[in-house]
């Protein structure tokens, strides 16, 4: 089975001076027996070529490198040091209006560089209230991952909008009806879908990371906030191990 995923989101966090976190992080979790990655700003991810880390970016243009300023291709942040490459997060969902079809086009260029997509899906607040949750996971994972996604390549994380940077979680049951649904979607259309790692995100912190983690189809976290301070994510990161 592949390893558990303890990952952070520093989302547009982080000054050079923020890597003494990492150093932090290295202290305790330096040889830990499940997989750590950091995704930084893309400005760090070359400074964080000493980390036992795995290093990720944020987001990646979906087509090769060219004429699009202010964008980075997949093959840019592999050649900065990242394996990782987070997709479809929700705010870029909502602050840069990408669509599923967008989302699968920058998670195949990921693939393409050699990197890990991460490909985050989730309801809005309105869209559970309306009991459309199911709908929406179905939609945004036929919409959002390649054909060519396996456990290797992929990562799905599960972050209901509605609890991002929140506070509020959803219960043990509601991530666990959402996750087996996933898991259901991921073995019925892909040959090793038993075996793609699932993370949750989405208000996990020290104090709810064990429950969290006992949740069947759970492999691991997404974690925003609570992954800029050493101190924040090293109980997180001891739930999972
Ligand atoms: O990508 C992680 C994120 O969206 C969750 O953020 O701050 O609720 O842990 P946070």
């Amino acid at each position: 089975m592949p390893r558990k995923l303890a990952a952070g989101n520093w989302k547009m966090n982080g000054l050079r001076a923020s890597l003494i976190e990492l150093k932090h992080l290295e202290d305790k979790h330096g040889d830990a027996d499940v997989d750590i990655l950091i995704c930084p700003p893309a400005t760090l991810i070359g400074a964080c070529e000493d980390t036992p880390f795995d290093i990720g970016g944020q987001d990646c243009h979906m087509g090769e490198s060219g004429a699009h300023t202010g964008d980075l291709s997949a093959e840019m942040l592999a050649d900065a040091g990242a394996s990782y490459v987070l997709t479809g997060h929700s705010e870029r969902r909502t602050d840069h209006h990408e669509t599923d079809e967008m989302i699968a086009a920058k998670s195949q260029a990921s693939y393409d560089a050699g990197l890990i997509a991460v490909i985050c899906i989730g309801e809005t607040l309105a869209e559970r209230e309306a009991e459309t949750t199911l709908a929406v996971i179905d939609r945004q994972l036929a919409g959002s991952v390649p054909d060519g996604a396996d456990h290797e390549n992929t990562v799905i994380a599960y972050e209901p909008v509605w609890a991002i940077g929140t506070g509020k979680v959803p219960t043990t049951a509601q991530i666990a009806e959402v996750h087996a649904h996933i898991r259901s979607r991921l073995t019925a259309r892909f040959a090793d879908g038993a075996h793609m790692r699932i993370l949750y995100g989405g208000s996990v912190k020290g104090s709810n990371a064990a429950e969290i983690f006992s949740v069947a189809n759970v492999d691991g976290a997404l974690v925003g906030g609570a992954s800029l301070k050493a101190a924040d994510f090293s109980p997180i990161i001891t739930a999972l191990e």
